[in-house]
This record gives C-alpha cells, sequence and structure tokens, in this order.
C-alpha cells in the first residue's frame, strides 16, 4: 500500500480536508454557535470524482473539526455544490418542533451513455445542528427541460418580499427563483447576456446586500464564478456585479467587468448564511485552487484548501465602488507580534530584511513611496525558493511572482505573473498572510486581493523589503507569527 506523507504542506490556519480532494465551499450556515462549512469531496480518491458533501465545525472560522460526510450519493445522482439556510419559521414543514437546517444542493445524473448529464435541485434537512440528514422525499424540487448547466442553488430569505430566493447557475447566466417553502419555485428572471465576462460557464453564483462605506445606503452585490476554458490562461476566477435586486430582477449599475481578487487561487467562493444581525457580517470563503492544475497541486493523499474567510464590504476607492475584503478579525488571536518598526527609511537600492522561522506569519506594511520606480517584499522561503511582490511607481502595476517559490512544475500556467494595476502608488498598505502553501495579500484596507497557492519547503525564512531608483518609507509596520 501506497504510504503518504499526509503533512506536507497541510495549512495551519486554513481549512484542508484530512484526506482525498475536495473543492467548492457548500452550504455555508451559522447555527447556535457553530459555524458550518460543508465541501464539494471525492471521499476515495485526492483527484475531483463522485461528489459528496464533506463538513466541517468551528466556533471562529479558524479552526476546524472535520465531522463524517454529511451528505452521499443516490439514485438521482451525486451531490454537487448549493447552499444550506436555517428554517426558522418551518416553512418548509420540516420542523413541527423547532427550527433546522436544509441544505439545498444540485443532484447531479451521469447515466455514462453518452447523453449529457442530468442537474436538478433538491433539499436535505437535519434536526441535530446538521449532524444527520434527511433527504426530502419529493426531490428533485427543481429541474429544467432543456438546460445542461443548472446548479449550484445559492438560497437566502428576501425579507421585503417574505420569500426564499434562489439565485442559480444556468450555462452563462445566472436565473433567479423564489419559493414560499423551499419545495416549490417559480421563476423570476434571468441575468448576464451581454454583461460581464463570459470566459467560461458560470458557476456558484451569491446575492446578498452590503451597505456603501458604512452608511445606510445598501447595494446588491452578485458574486458568479467563471469555470477554467483552455481558450484562456488565466483558468478559473470570480467576477462580481453591483446593482439592485428588487425580490424578483437584478439589475446591474455598470457594465465593466470587476473581479473579486487578482490571485489565482479563489474560486467558487460564496457567503454565509444566517450569520445573527447583533453581528451584521457578510463572510465569504472561496475554494484555494484553480480548476487548471487543482487536481495536479503537489500535495500527497489531500488536496485543496479553502481561502481564509474574509468579511465582505462596499468601498468607493477613486470613483470606483468596489467589493473589499479583509481576513476576519477571529484570525487575529492567532498571531502574535514578533517585529516592529516605524519610520524606516530605505533609500534607493537599499534592503531591509527580517529573520522570521514559523509555521506561518503576518506582515503588515504601511509604504510612503518619495521617489523609488519600483518597491516590494521578498519573501525567502528557503535560500534558494522565494515569492516575490513587486510594485512599479510609474504604470502603478503590481506583481505577484511564484516562479521560484518551490514546485511549480506539475502546471504550465501555474508560473504566470499575477498582476493588477493600483490607482495609485505614492502610498501603498500591504497585509500578507503566508501560511505552508499558500500567500494571501490584501492591498489598502482591502481594497484588492491576491490570493496564489505556494509549495515552498518551508514558509519563511527571511523577509526584505526593497527599494530600486528612489526613497521609500515604512511607517507602523509589523510582523506576526502564529503560535500553533
Ligand atoms: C465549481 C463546480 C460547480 C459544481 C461543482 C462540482 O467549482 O464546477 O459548478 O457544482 O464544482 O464539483
Amino acid at each position: 500500500m501506497k504510504t503518504y506523507n499526509l503533512e506536507k504542506y497541510r495549512p495551519d490556519l486554513h481549512f484542508a480536508p484530512k484526506k482525498n480532494w475536495m473543492n467548492d465551499p457548500n452550504g455555508m450556515v451559522y447555527y447556535k454557535g457553530e459555524y458550518h462549512l460543508f465541501f464539494q469531496h471525492n471521499p476515495n480518491d485526492s483527484v475531483w470524482g463522485p461528489m459528496h458533501w464533506g463538513h466541517a465545525v468551528s466556533k471562529d472560522m479558524i479552526d476546524w473539526q472535520e465531522l463524517p460526510i454529511a451528505l452521499y450519493p443516490d439514485e438521482l445522482g451525486t451531490i454537487f455544490s448549493g447552499s444550506a439556510v436555517v428554517d426558522w419559521h418551518n416553512t418548509s414543514g420540516f420542523f413541527p418542533d423547532e427550527p433546522g437546517i436544509v441544505a439545498i444542493f444540485t443532484h447531479h445524473l451521469d447515466k455514462d451513455d453518452g447523453t449529457p448529464a442530468v442537474q436538478t435541485q433538491s433539499l436535505a434537512y437535519s434536526h441535530d445542528k446538521g449532524r444527520t440528514w434527511t433527504k426530502y422525499e419529493g426531490n428533485p424540487v427543481l429541474g429544467h427541460p432543456t438546460k445542461v448547466d443548472f446548479r449550484d442553488p445559492k438560497v437566502f430569505w428576501h425579507a421585503e418580499t417574505a420569500k426564499w430566493v434562489m439565485t442559480l447557475a444556468t450555462g452563462q447566466t445566472v436565473t433567479f427563483y423564489s419559493s414560499p417553502n423551499l419545495i416549490d419555485w417559480q421563476f423570476e428572471s434571468e441575468f448576464g447576456d451581454n454583461i460581464g465576462s463570459h470566459d467560461g460557464v458560470w458557476e456558484c453564483p451569491d446575492l446578498f446586500e452590503l451597505a456603501v462605506d458604512n452608511s445606510e445606503e445598501k447595494k446588491w452585490v452578485l458574486l458568479v464564478s467563471i469555470g477554467d476554458d483552455p481558450q484562456f490562461d488565466t483558468g478559473s476566477r470570480t467576477q462580481y456585479f453591483v446593482g439592485s435586486f428588487d425580490g424578483s430582477t437584478f439589475t446591474a449599475d455598470n457594465k465593466e467587468i470587476q473581479w473579486l481578487d487578482f490571485g489565482k487561487d479563489n474560486y467558487a467562493g460564496v457567503s454565509f448564511s444566517d450569520i445573527p444581525t447583533e453581528d451584521g457580517r457578510r463572510i465569504y470563503m472561496g475554494w484555494m485552487s484553480n480548476w487548471r492544475y487543482a487536481n495536479q497541486v503537489p500535495t500527497e493523499g489531500w488536496r485543496s484548501q479553502m481561502t481564509l474567510p474574509r468579511t465582505l464590504a462596499l468601498r468607493h476607492v477613486g470613483d470606483q465602488l468596489l467589493v473589499v475584503q479583509n481576513p476576519v478579525e477571529e484570525l487575529d488571536s492567532y498571531f502574535t507580534k514578533v517585529v516592529e518598526f516605524d519610520d524606516v527609511l530605505i533609500n534607493s537600492e537599499e534592503t531591509k530584511t527580517f529573520a522570521v522561522d514559523k509555521s506561518s506569519v503576518e506582515i503588515v506594511l504601511e509604504i510612503d513611496n518619495h521617489d523609488a520606480k519600483q518597491f516590494g517584499v521578498v519573501l525567502s522561503h528557503t535560500a534558494s525558493q522565494k515569492t516575490e511582490l513587486v510594485i512599479e511607481a510609474e504604470t502603478n502595476r503590481v506583481t505577484l511572482d511564484r516562479k521560484d517559490s518551490g514546485q511549480i512544475e506539475f502546471s504550465e500556467n501555474f508560473s504566470n505573473h499575477q498582476e493588477f494595476n493600483l490607482q495609485a502608488t505614492n502610498k501603498v498598505e500591504l497585509r500578507i498572510i503566508v501560511d505552508s502553501s499558500s500567500i494571501e495579500v490584501f492591498f489598502n484596507e482591502g481594497a484588492y486581493a491576491v490570493t496564489s497557492l505556494i509549495y515552498p519547503d518551508k514558509v519563511c525564512e527571511e523577509i526584505t523589503l526593497f527599494s530600486l531608483g528612489g526613497a521609500i518609507q515604512v511607517k507602523n509596520s509589523y510582523i506576526s507569527a502564529s503560535h500553533s
């Protein structure tokens, strides 16, 4: 029997399955003091295969306990992505005694006879905080006569119209359905023709409201993940639209394409349901991988991990209204400051290096660029392995380069630069979180994110700040390490 090194590259602060394959986060819901994470799971192999819903619970979204598989395939198909809600008022009739959780997921039936697979939406419910599940006897509850791609239901209670709304991925559009009871669904509208990116099939949508600039004003945000298409070298990624929703129709405010993340490894992310009103956060997690190479990444006996949980907000940045994201504050208690520095001037061609050798690190920097042409951070994992973050002042271009970061040869595409443009680079704020096999960078209080896998032999030995062609000044900055 083959033996695996199950611990190599295993994350310290991110959820990963103990064994075998994982993709999308599913059914994320908060109920009775626990955050639930279900996930696309093949329990028999470390590559994608017949999908089940794996399950984990946590009190803080960082420290997860994996539980037995929640949903197994049945005669209606394997269990594709979907969501979960608390049916507080027993609209479904499943909870005569006390509220419980309903999972709304896609059944994927592949008869392996050359005919297209059939995707339908089904329900399961739990009376014991998600530990055991009963599939609804009337499954499936929603199908389509012709659409082949008809999946990933994300359901929420729309208070203004007092009904459940389902956002469903339907080819290269999103379709909205509504229901009084989670069982009987009615078509409302379809969104997506002639707007947004159509570089691949649309998957895993999510629709929710966010406050604008922390004010009373609110807008609706529609997240749409776009599958890998071999014609483009980006692989899979996630776009979003900002607009309005009246319970039936979503209208986008503008036409330009907006990406949720400029790294390669944040896909199929959606938000938690039923976060208490007193808390008020909209919390998101994505699958930290890319369909282009997800089945090849060099872990043994397990594959894939989730992004850190992130709080989403809407903020004006220059003339744009952006979905901004920051790791949840629960993460803070996992880190202790190991170095603090303020008002450090780094002249042209100079560097400042910090030796930090820990299982995960956080680097927080406030950089004033006086007159440098280029500046940034080099993360030395070992003497020969590094990941570089470079900012070019003239073009405002930011590049994350992982070509020397460790194992990269499993995919041609893995070493391509991850790039985007900031609006200005005279002042740049950075928060970088490095774990055993990932780096997540948040710019300017979360206005832009770059999420990227890396496979170095060690997390970090040294952190070097550099400046070329002029000076930078680094203020109010620190490096933290996790104490796990
Ligand atoms: C997205 C996705 C979903 C589907 C699931 C199957 O990554 O393709 O559309 O439900 O994965 O595992």
